[in-house]
């Protein structure tokens, strides 16, 4: 950590530029990425700093034009790159390609360890007024849900070895994937739970199965040592993963902030998006190890929903998880905390006073995403 944490300062001197690279992916991601630009830009007029971003193919149009779902010249465009502002990848017409070449796995895996962007911050966020938009009880979340989760997002069984298919003597095809821990990969994402607890002024429920798995055991110890040595403060507990998953439909808001492994993560965060209504509306931040220009955090954000295909091209997909992805970038890789801040303001605005795009209406009449865009420009 440096002397001066520029993540919580605002001011400069200058009027900073900020690079970033722009991958709109397949399906919605093209349409909801031009809205958020637009904010993007507004909010810099505003704020007073300048974006400067190049676009670049990832998913099924990189496979299309490149060849390849994460082709190097998009690489290299995000390394010369403070953030990557990222769509959605993937689409019925990559379906049939063998499961490693599919945008999801192809684009997904290889930018987060490119990157090592080990670090995925997804908030589970539902308003108070839209409670109706969540498959639970209003009774159960009489003001909404306010967690997040943070997942390790480049270890774990999605990247250990051996991963591998053979064929036994006895004829039977036998596939292996190795859950691999080491303690170093379990400290820096406590680190990020505790920055986020204390960011938020609460606690940390550590998600496991370490009744079952080495690498839970290891995950548990270590992740108490460090909270006992570097954030006693902080408000530690465990549990097991079917128990979270439980727990997470039965009363949400008893969580504050969860920390937990890959696939852990990848599982209950899809869990809280449904608890919390749309996907339309839940951003989410991967962070890296490295920081960029600016001394932050690099890091590559997107929104939570995938691409949509049975919406795609009609123009009424909701961008506010894509604005709000848009803010966590400001917020994380920038330092814009300022700015951030208002754009999450004016996404709540705009939503509140019953402007909707399709999936979060309800009853009231919907607006398209252009319209959207507008509704939260106004209020910015
Ligand atoms: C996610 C996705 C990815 C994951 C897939 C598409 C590789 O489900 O970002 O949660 O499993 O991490
Ligand atoms: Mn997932």
């Amino acid at each position: 950590m440096s002397q001066f944490n520029l993540a919580t300062t605002n001011y400069n001197d200058d009027m900073n530029t900020y690079t970033f690279a722009v991958l709109p992916g397949d399906g919605i991601g093209p349409e909801v990425m031009e809205v958020a630009l637009e904010v993007l830009k507004v909010s810099g007029e505003k704020f007073g700093f300048n974006l400067d971003y190049k676009n670049a193919d990832i998913g099924g149009i990189a496979i299309d034009n490149h060849g390849l779902a994460f082709p190097d010249s998009t690489k290299v465009i995000c390394e010369e790159s403070d953030a990557i502002l990222f769509g959605s990848v993937g689409g019925p017409k990559w379906e049939n390609l063998p499961p490693e070449e599919q945008p999801e796995r192809a684009a997904l895996l290889p930018i987060r360890k490119a990157f090592s962007l080990y670090a995925n911050v997804r908030p589970g966020l539902l308003y108070p007024q839209l409670t109706d938009a969540s498959p639970l009880k209003k009774e159960r979340i009489p003001s909404g849900i306010d967690i997040v989760c943070i997942r390790e997002l480049t270890g774990g069984i999605y990247f250990g070895q051996p991963k591998s298919t053979k064929i036994l003597p006895n004829g039977q095809q036998q596939a292996i994937d190795t859950m691999v821990y080491q303690t170093s990969e379990i400290e820096r994402i406590a680190q990020v739970a505790i920055d986020t607890a204390r960011a938020r002024g609460s606690k940390v429920c550590s998600i496991d199965k370490a009744n079952v798995l080495e690498t839970s055991v290891l995950w548990r110890k270590v992740v108490n040592d460090f909270f006992e040595e570097h954030a006693p403060e902080v408000e530690l507990s465990h549990m097991y993963v079917d128990n979270a998953a439980m727990q997470l439909a039965r009363d949400p808001n008893q969580f504050d902030v969860l920390l937990t492994e890959n696939m852990f993560g990848d599982i209950l965060s899809d869990e809280m998006g449904v608890i919390c209504g749309s996907l339309g509306m839940l951003a989410s931040a991967s962070l890296g190890a490295n920081n960029n220009s600016h001394g932050h955090p690099f890091g590559l954000y997107e929104p939570s929903g995938g691409t949509a295909p049975d919406i795609a091209g009609m123009g009424i997909a909701n961008p506010c998880a894509q604005i709000l992805s848009a803010a966590m970038m400001l917020r994380y890789s920038f330092g814009e905390l300022k700015a951030a801040s208002a754009i999450e303001k004016a996404v709540e605005a705009a939503v509140t006073s019953g402007t909707r795009t399709g999936d979060i209406a309800f009853g009231l009449e919907s607006v398209d995403t252009v319209a959207m865009g507008t509704a939260v420009l106004t209020n910015l």
